[in-house]
This record gives C-alpha cells, sequence and structure tokens, in this order.
C-alpha cells in the first residue's frame, strides 16, 4: 500500500489525515488584552502542567509496567500444567511472566465470502469471539496474565475502569469473578448503542461492585481513591493495555504463525484489528515480527487521537519487544518503527462509541456469520472492506480480527446492582 495515498487511511504507522486545519485565527478580544506578564504566567503555568502531567503519566506507566520477581513454582502452579505458544517457544519466560490459562486456543479461522468489488481478494476472519466459553473476546488472553498476577500477590480484589458498555469492564467481572475475585469497576460515559445496553444488562448480574465516576478522568482518580485505600485491589487499566496484557497478543501473532505452518490459512498480506488502548494492535505487531510472518498489522482507530495514537502502538510495542528480550535472551532483539505497521484513520467518525454509515454496512454485510457492534469491531471491519474494495492489490489474502465476544452473556433480571445513574441511562 502507498502511504497517504488518501488523507484519513492507513499510512505507515504515522497516522495519515492529521493537521486537519482547526480553527486557528484566534485573534479576538480576548488575545489583545493579553499582557506579556499573564502570557510569561500562561505559558509557565502550561509547561508546569505538561511536565508534572509527564512525570505522574510516566511513573504510572512504570509502576504499572513492572513485571516479575515470583518464584516459579508458585507460576507453574497457577499454570497447572498448561502452557501457551510464547512459552513454549521460549520456555525461561515461563518462570518470570504470570499466566493462568482462560482460553480455548487457538481461535479458529475461517474464510468469508467474496465481497463484492474485490473479487480477487480472499478474506478471512480470525474468531477471537471465541476465545473462552465463558466470556470470549480479545480482553480474555490479557487477563490470563492479569489474574495470575492478582493471585500471586495475593489480592483479593480487581479493579479496573471503562466505558459504561465496556467489553474489558465485563470481561474482568467474568472471568475474575468465575475465580473467586471481588472485582470492582469504574464506568464513564459513552454514547448507548444496542450492544452498550446489552453489555450494561450483562454487568449487572455479575456481582462486580460498579460505581458511576462520569468521566475517564473521574475514573481514573476514583480507582486512585479506591487503591489508597484498600491494600487487597489489583488494579488493570483501561482495556487492560500495559505490559503484561499485551504479551498476551504477542502470544496471539504466534498462533497466527502457527496456523499459516498448518495449512489453515495463506499468510495473511494484511491483518485488521480494532485499536483502542492499543495493546491488541502493539502485541500482534511484534508476535507477528518474532513468528517471521510478513503479515502487516493495520491498526483500526476506534477512540480520540489522543489514546489511539501511532505513537502508542509503537511505543508499546519497542517495550514489550525489549522486555521479553531482556527477559530471556532466546527471544530475538526487535525494534518496531512506524513503518511497520498502519493506522486507519478514517473510520472513527464522530469518536469513541459513536457509530458511523460504515460501521453499519460493514456489520450489516457480516451479520450472517458474525455478531459485531459498532464501538470496536464494525468499525475494523468497514477499514478493513475498504481496503478490500480500494487499495488491496489483486490476489491478496486480507485478515480481519474480531475481538468482539459472542459467548451469551446472562442478562440480570434487575437492575439494583447498577449506579443509579447508569440504571437511568438504560431507562429504568
Ligand atoms: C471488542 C473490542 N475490540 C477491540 C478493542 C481494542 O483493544 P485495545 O484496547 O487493546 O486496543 C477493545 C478494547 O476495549 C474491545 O473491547
Amino acid at each position: 500500500m502507498k502511504r497517504g495515498r488518501r488523507r484519513g487511511s492507513a499510512g505507515g504507522g504515522r497516522t495519515a489525515g492529521r493537521g486537519g486545519g482547526s480553527g486557528t485565527s484566534g485573534r479576538g478580544a480576548g488575545t489583545r488584552r493579553l499582557t506579556r506578564r499573564s502570557f510569561l504566567g500562561i505559558g509557565a503555568s502550561v509547561l508546569g502542567v505538561a511536565v508534572a502531567g509527564g512525570v505522574s503519566v510516566g511513573y504510572a506507566f512504570r509502576r504499572i509496567n513492572e513485571i516479575g520477581g515470583y518464584a516459579p513454582e508458585r507460576l507453574a502452579a497457577l499454570r497447572g500444567g498448561a502452557s501457551s505458544m510464547l512459552f513454549d517457544r521460549y520456555p525461561a519466560l515461563a518462570d518470570v511472566v504470570p499466566w493462568r490459562p482462560l482460553t480455548t486456543l487457538p481461535t479458529p479461522v475461517s474464510e468469508l465470502p467474496q465481497l463484492d468489488g474485490a473479487r480477487d481478494i480472499r478474506l478471512f476472519v480470525k474468531r477471537e469471539d471465541l476465545s473462552a466459553p465463558l466470556y470470549g473476546g480479545n480482553k480474555v488472553r490479557k487477563l490470563e496474565h492479569f489474574l495470575a498476577e492478582a493471585a500471586l500477590l495475593g489480592r483479593s480484589t480487581i479493579l479496573t475502569v471503562g466505558a459504561t458498555g465496556t467489553n474489558h469492564g465485563l470481561a474482568t467481572a467474568l472471568h475474575g469473578g468465575a475465580l473467586g475475585f471481588d472485582v470492582r469497576i469504574a464506568l464513564y460515559d459513552q454514547p448507548l448503542t444496542s450492544h452498550v445496553r446489552r453489555n450494561i444488562h450483562g454487568l449487572a448480574g455479575t456481582g462486580a461492585r460498579l460505581q458511576y465516576s462520569g468521566s475517564v478522568a473521574g475514573a481514573l482518580l476514583d480507582a486512585r481513591r479506591v487503591l489508597d485505600n484498600d491494600p487487597t485491589a489489583y488494579f488493570i487499566m483501561a482495556g487492560g493495555s500495559s505490559r503484561l496484557g499485551t504479551i498476551g497478543y504477542v502470544n496471539a501473532g504466534l498462533e497466527l504463525a502457527a496456523q499459516v505452518r498448518a495449512g489453515t490459512l495463506p499468510e495473511p498480506d494484511r491483518l485488521f484489528v480494532a485499536a483502542g488502548t492499543c495493546g491488541t494492535a502493539a502485541g500482534l505487531i511484534v508476535g507477528c515480527r518474532l513468528a517471521g510472518l510478513r503479515t502487516r498489522v493495520t491498526a483500526v482507530r476506534v477512540a480520540e487521537p489522543l489514546v489511539t495514537r501511532a505513537l502508542t502502538i509503537r511505543a508499546m510495542a519497542r517495550d514489550v519487544a525489549a522486555f521479553l528480550h531482556a527477559a530471556d535472551a532466546t527471544v530475538p532483539e526487535v525494534r518496531i518503527g512506524f513503518g511497520d505497521f498502519d493506522v486507519v484513520t478514517d473510520q472513527l467518525g464522530d469518536g469513541y462509541g459513536h457509530p458511523t454509515s460504515a460501521a453499519a454496512a460493514a456489520l450489516e454485510w457480516a451479520a450472517p456469520r458474525l455478531m459485531l457492534e459498532t464501538t470496536y469491531t464494525a468499525k475494523a471491519l468497514a477499514g478493513c472492506l475498504d481496503y478490500c474494495r480500494g487499495r488491496a492489490r489483486p490476489g491478496e489474502t486480507v485478515l480481519f480480527w474480531n475481538t468482539i465476544n459472542s459467548a451469551p452473556v446472562r442478562a440480570a433480571e434487575r437492575l439494583d446492582a447498577l449506579p443509579a445513574e447508569v440504571r437511568r441511562m438504560v431507562g429504568t
């Protein structure tokens, strides 16, 4: 694919479609009233906030990303005799990385029907929706690591944050609850769609303690307050994206390579995946590279540019690759650059959770075989179909990574467990 051929579409790591001319004139009455002193004052405060923000984000990032120091026997006990492709290939990692099996792997791959306008493209789907019978989708591979680490640390409460329709929160509540953890989730707003409504009803039946925090910042602050006061709490970042969670998707890249070797599908030229907090895409990039696949990971942005960006994907991919190499020298040293993956930016529409007409069309196209939703997977498929119809070369093999759960989730009969604000949202 040529880069930057179309604004807002896939572009070598760096997101195309930036710098779109938002208002820049700024010469109103307020500007004229700025004195030199106040200007310097504002500059100093902005700098101060930026430095403080950077330092605290850096600190939180390091804290969240600390892994290791567990006795190998305790790690082995949690694995219970099971193994992962990552550990089979790099056995020394099993003595460092916490993991307990929750998934049924490998997730199947099947071919999708010929696409009008792209008859010479073969399109496959990776059925990550079937990753676990209790609740599938892309969060479970991450939870295999988090719930193992929480147990090793002796924590009894799992604390996380998510939007009201959070798949990550629902996966955490179900899998964490099944292992006996007390799960707490701080929720923030997102547009109410039928899928979000279903997840809210599902969340209400999980037994998780839910609280409404209004905004992302509010949820993080509320989580911080809980952490400060509850030594039994283990925190999982929004979307489960941290070094440990990302390792789950390095494993998924190795799994794809094994399926290619086994002849389940030809080596994909491209892999399309929804990208929110970026851990899934980052892990896949590293996993595909370690496995020697030439597949180009194409992350479809589904959250605001501040959250889903090439810079974050690259940073997370580099971080996890460096960690794995440091933990086990037999893991080859790989360095991921912006030129190694793409980010599609033109499927986001009005923002996170806002349905688009392209997503609605993709959802309908997939409906006989796949149950998608418009926050993540239909937007990712829309980006994928757009590529197949427009820029793919004849004969290409394209893989759509379906990250939503398709296992049935029991809806609560009563919604008493929901915070009043969320109950009002769903009209009860
Ligand atoms: C269904 C679904 N797909 C994709 C993603 C994006 O994954 P990541 O946050 O790792 O980018 C999410 C994250 O919440 C999700 O729920």
